[in-house]
């Protein structure tokens, strides 16, 4: 089964903001991407760096403060009522990390369930939701109940399930977040595949397994990656936004392809162009090297593909040889 048109996903700007206890939270800020029909887009950040938070705005169940979100012709942040409630069930899957399959309804049941509840008729469901376990490998388990299988088994029921009203977007919150290493490598592998079919899939992980997989990494939070990690590839779209001033600065970033504009932000609130820079060439150096924050804005002037190195490495391999 494939979504009848293809249909791209266009996250625009997106900001989500809390005010809490005097402060203002700012899960979203002006976040933008592109995922093509047929892409796994993965959503990668440290914890409460909003994967929830977007997975909601974009499943339409959490209201975004501003921006835009639109799945093929559909502006998601404008629906209400009767519309959005038909976008959430017949666009939309979802798959959550703890599964929240019923466990009094058999394997086939449960993949059924989103079916039932938009009124389809039994046979129907119960036939498209066989189809689907068979699909997920689980055709000899579907009169089995949750608590019969294991968790991987169960995530791939959950897949099933996000999967039977056939939508074009398909979330998934932390797919792998409960499973041992032979079962996440079952639901990698089944993710990989069903990107195939033409919908778009967005997954949120730490799992850096889901990297390489992946059609686009979507980086969750101020900076990609983490000032322990070994050096690593980065990619942000034109337009994108790498380091922000004023943030903590924990990474340097060598341009391997693409440029990037260094802005810098006045106090009156606009911003004052600096420099281009190109291939070779390395930002951000200053401010994770003495423990500054950020003093410049720098953001992707192309399609960029940036190698992210923690000061210690930065210093080893690069500077040292700049001598
Ligand atoms: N209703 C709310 N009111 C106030 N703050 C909230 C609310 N919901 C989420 N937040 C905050 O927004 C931030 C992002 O939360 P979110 O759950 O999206 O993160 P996450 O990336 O999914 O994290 P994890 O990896 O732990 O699941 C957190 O700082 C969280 O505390
Ligand atoms: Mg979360």
């Amino acid at each position: 089964m494939s979504p009848s048109t293809p249909q791209a996903l266009v996250v625009d700007q997106l900001s989500k903001h809390y005010i809490s206890s005097g402060y203002t939270i700012k899960p979203l800020d002006q976040l933008s991407f592109t995922a093509s029909p047929g892409e796994l887009a993965v959503l990668l950040g440290p914890s409460g760096s909003g994967k929830t938070t977007l997975l909601s705005c974009l499943g339409g169940i959490l209201e975004p403060t501003s921006g835009s979100i639109r799945l093929g012709d559909t502006e998601v942040t404008t629906l209400e009522g009767t519309d959005l409630d038909v976008y959430r069930r017949t666009r939309v899957g979802f798959v959550f990390q703890s599964f929240n399959l019923v466990p009094s309804l058999s394997a086939l049941e449960n993949v059924a369930v989103p079916l039932l509840l938009r009124g389809e008729k039994r046979g129907p469901a119960m036939k498209a939701a066989a189809e689907l376990l068979d699909r997920v490998g689980l055709a000899e388990r579907a009169g089995h109940a949750p608590s019969q299988l294991s968790g991987g088994q169960q995530q791939r029921v959950a897949v099933a399930r996000g999967l039977v009203g056939d939508p074009d977007l398909l979330l998934a919150d932390e797919p792998t977040a409960n499973l041992d290493h032979v079962q996440a490598e079952a639901v990698i592998r089944l993710l990989r595949e069903l990107r195939d079919d033409g919908r778009v899939i967005v997954v949120s992980t730490h799992d850096a397994r889901l990297v390489p997989v992946s059609d686009r990494i979507v980086k969750m939070g101020t900076e990609a990656g983490d000032a322990e990690d070994p050096p690593s590839e980065v990619r942000y779209l034109e337009g994108e936004t790498i380091i922000r001033q004023g943030d903590e600065a924990r990474l340097v970033y060598v341009i391997e392809d693409g440029s990037v504009d260094v802005v810098v932000e006045l106090a009156d609130g606009t911003e004052e162009h600096r420099t281009v820079l190109g291939p070779g060439r390395y930002f951000g150096e200053l401010g994770a090297m003495m423990g500054f924050p950020r003093s410049a804005t720098v953001r992707a002037s192309t399609d960029v593909r940036l190698t992210a190195y923690n000061p210690t490495e930065f210093r080893e391999r690069i500077l040292s040889k700049e001598d």
